[in-house]
């Protein structure tokens, strides 16, 4: 069978004005990376945050169906085919899994909630939605970020006019006094309602926050009456020691919104996510999660329930945890984080560039500070005339643009192609540093 091949129809003539956030710069990031990457196809890239293809099981993963339904028709005492026929129709709005989301948060992230506050979602990116659309106001309401950041939260605040104010990150991530003073400043001009972090193996900065700071953070922000959203899509991917408990899990007033992901752990063309919230709202017997159903319902209907089966039903295949699966890619990952700290220590140290990195003990991420500001042109030099591509930690900035700072991404590229891409990003480096590298 042959794709339809005919040319497309022409655009129409009729034109339309976008929404003023369309100028940021901020929601053209990822568009400008993609065209980088494809105008450039034979550069060695550590720009897209992407897991590794190769380690994709999707077929495994979706034959795990079956053993949901089996699973199904044995408690609800009906055919598959009934099961089957269920997931042709709308569902429930906060889904069919949250049993066992509550089952995998217990066994793999010592967090312990019950199912009916969890929202099964359209990956982490609807849980950001579903957060950013029912518990802020635009009017009033301010929302922290630990800055640089992840787009996807700024990037949403941005086309949804909510107001940003960052929160400078340190060597270590959000250090709390600087917490502290960020809320009571930016409380002059509103309500701060949230702070967003990734504090697990931080996307951009590859950073991991130690453990007195997220104890001391919970009490900054219970005490501020602030909702910490803790962001977590790297925790099981973990190299050097052992996990640190996460916000929710030290968590004991009620202070942390959880959001997890599927993308890392399975895979992102899944779009499966979750938001856990299980504070109180007003009087009613429910937690938030359940008021904030009537957002979900307003975003999505409702998670693609074919898509949640797959999930739920690797769960009961692997009682409950998803170790065994992600075990391997912890493997391969950690392969490759070592991979690129030996070719930078290879290319750049002791050297008198003055390149400094940090050494991420997790996650997909790392920090290259530079010494001399990274341009945009230099990301088209890089591409174009070394066949290396990276990410300017400007694209991730709210405030200072951390201009001699640079995001590299080793989960996207093999051993051998980190260690000639860093070679690359070395012969850069050099000629830029020595003014031999022509920026025209
Ligand atoms: C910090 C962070 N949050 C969320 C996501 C996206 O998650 P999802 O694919 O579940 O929407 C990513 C992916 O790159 C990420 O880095």
């Amino acid at each position: 069978m042959t794709l339809p091949s005919a040319a497309a129809p022409a655009i129409t003539s009729r034109e339309v004005v976008l929404k003023e956030c369309f100028g940021d710069e901020l929601l053209d990031v990822m568009n400008f990376l993609n065209e980088v990457v494809m105008r450039f196809p034979e550069a060695i890239s550590f720009a897209p945050g992407r897991p590794l293809e190769s380690m994709f099981k999707v077929q495994q993963h979706l034959s795990a169906i079956e053993t949901y339904v089996q699973a199904c028709s044995a408690r609800k005492g009906c055919s598959p085919e009934a099961i089957w026929r269920e997931f042709g129709q709308y569902s429930l709005t906060n889904g069919i899994i949250s049993d066992l989301i509550a089952n995998h948060l217990e066994r793999d992230e010592s967090i312990h909630v019950p199912p009916s506050a969890i929202i099964t979602t359209v990956g982490a990116q609807e849980a950001m939605a579903i957060v950013l659309t029912g518990l802020f106001d635009q009017a009033r309401d301010i929302l922290l970020v630990s800055d640089p950041t992840y787009i996807g939260i700024t990037g949403l605040a941005r086309l949804m006019n909510i107001r940003v104010v960052p929160v400078p990150a340190d060597a270590h991530g959000l250090e709390p006094n600087a917490v502290e003073r960020a809320i009571v400043h930016a409380s002059r001009d509103g309500r701060v309602r949230a702070l967003y972090d990734i504090p697990d193996f931080n996307n951009p900065l590859g950073t991991s926050l130690p453990l007195d700071r997220r104890i001391a953070l919970l009490d900054v922000c219970r005490r501020h009456d602030v909702l910490m959203i803790e962001d977590n899509p790297y925790g099981m991917f973990a190299y050097d020691h052992a996990r640190m408990p996460t916000l929710k899990a030290l968590d004991e007033r009620g202070t942390v919104l959880y959001i997890g992901s599927f993308s890392k752990t399975l895979f992102p063309g899944l779009r499966m996510g979750y938001l856990v919230a299980d504070q109180r709202v007003g009087s009613s017997a429910g937690p938030l999660a359940r008021a904030l159903s009537s957002v979900k319902s307003l975003l999505t209907v409702n998670t693609p329930p074919l898509l949640q089966a797959a999930v739920g039903g690797e769960l009961l295949r692997e009682g409950g945890s998803l170790e065994a699966i992600v075990a391997p890619k912890r493997a391969q990952y950690k392969k490759q984080r070592d991979a690129m700290l030996v070719a930078l220590a290879r290319t750049f140290g002791g050297g008198p560039q003055g390149v400094t990195w940090n050494a991420p003990a997790g996650g997909f991420f790392l920090t290259l500070t530079l010494p001399f500001a990274f341009e945009t042109a230099d990301l088209q030099i890089c591409a174009g005339k070394y066949g290396v591509i990276v990410s300017p930690m400007r694209f991730f900035c709210v405030g200072p643009p951390r201009t001699n700072q640079i995001r590299l991404s080793f989960s996207y590229v093999d051993p051998q192609r980190i260690a000639e891409g860093i070679e690359r990003l070395g012969a850069f480096v050099r000629d830029r540093v020595s003014g031999a590298g022509n920026r025209h």
